[in-house]
């Protein structure tokens, strides 16, 4: 029995992931989205799982398979994986990896948009999405732990510890997400962990290592 629970020190625990870019549709063919691939928040979902916990995984559209062990609720717009996530509520840890678009298309065609050679080409409204960290981090059911990422181009560190200040998370994992970097869409990751009270660089490691060691983190923080 004692070995049960330390295979599984996650067992009675819920935890909610995002994963994946959103679809944020132009016309009924058309759609506005990112490079994300979903890689490491399925890995996120999967290394929880397997601790025990109870996970839902609410991902955009991608291209790789379902981790085992997780409920998967698929998503497209940013507006859905709110409410997707909104609905899981209460849950002891959130961890929000998913490159949520940060703008939608105010008002979507609901017919395809015809081209009209020789016009001035149609201009793209756009409205900003709700920011679902940041909601979930003040939330009445804020889980006791709340983790997101900062997908950053330049000045990692400040601008990682600036969103864990105005999102309400506890811990944030930064990282260069530049085309260089092979990060975005790639099997590897190398992040920073910025907490509340201090910071500390992860080697590059696989997006599965990067998984486990943040799993070993929620353990560590749900049991204080
Ligand atoms: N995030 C979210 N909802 C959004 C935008 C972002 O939940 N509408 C989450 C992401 O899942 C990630 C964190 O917030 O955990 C940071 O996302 P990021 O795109 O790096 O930051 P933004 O706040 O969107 O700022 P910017 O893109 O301008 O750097
Ligand atoms: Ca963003």
């Amino acid at each position: 029995e004692a070995m049960l629970s330390e295979a599984r020190p996650l067992a009675g625990k819920k935890a909610i992931v995002t994963s994946g870019p959103t679809h944020e549709p132009i016309d009924p063919v058309r759609y506005i989205a990112n490079r994300s691939s979903g890689k490491q928040g399925h890995a996120i979902a999967q290394a929880l799982a397997r601790l025990g916990a109870e996970v839902t995984l609410v991902s955009g559209p991608v291209t790789i398979p379902d981790p085992a062990g997780v409920r998967v609720v698929r998503v497209e717009r940013a507006e859905e994986m709110r409410d997707a996530v909104l609905a899981e509520l209460p849950a002891d840890v959130a961890v929000m990896v998913a490159a949520v678009a940060d703008w939608r298309v105010a008002s979507a065609a609901g017919n395809k948009i015809k081209k009209r050679p020789g016009e001035t080409p149609p201009p793209l409204q756009l409205s900003e999405n709700p920011d679902i960290l940041k909601t979930v981090g003040h939330h009445a059911s804020r889980p006791k732990l709340v983790i997101g990422f900062a997908a950053e181009t330049e000045n990692v560190a400040e601008n990682g510890r600036t969103k864990l200040e105005k999102k309400g998370a506890d811990y944030i994992l930064a990282n260069d997400v530049s085309p260089a970097t092979g990060i975005m869409g790639g099997d590897r990751n190398r992040v920073k962990l910025i907490g509340r009270d201090g910071s500390e660089d992860w080697p590059e490691m696989g997006k599965d290592d990067v998984a486990t060691r943040l799993a070993a983190l929620v353990v560590a923080k749900l049991s204080e």
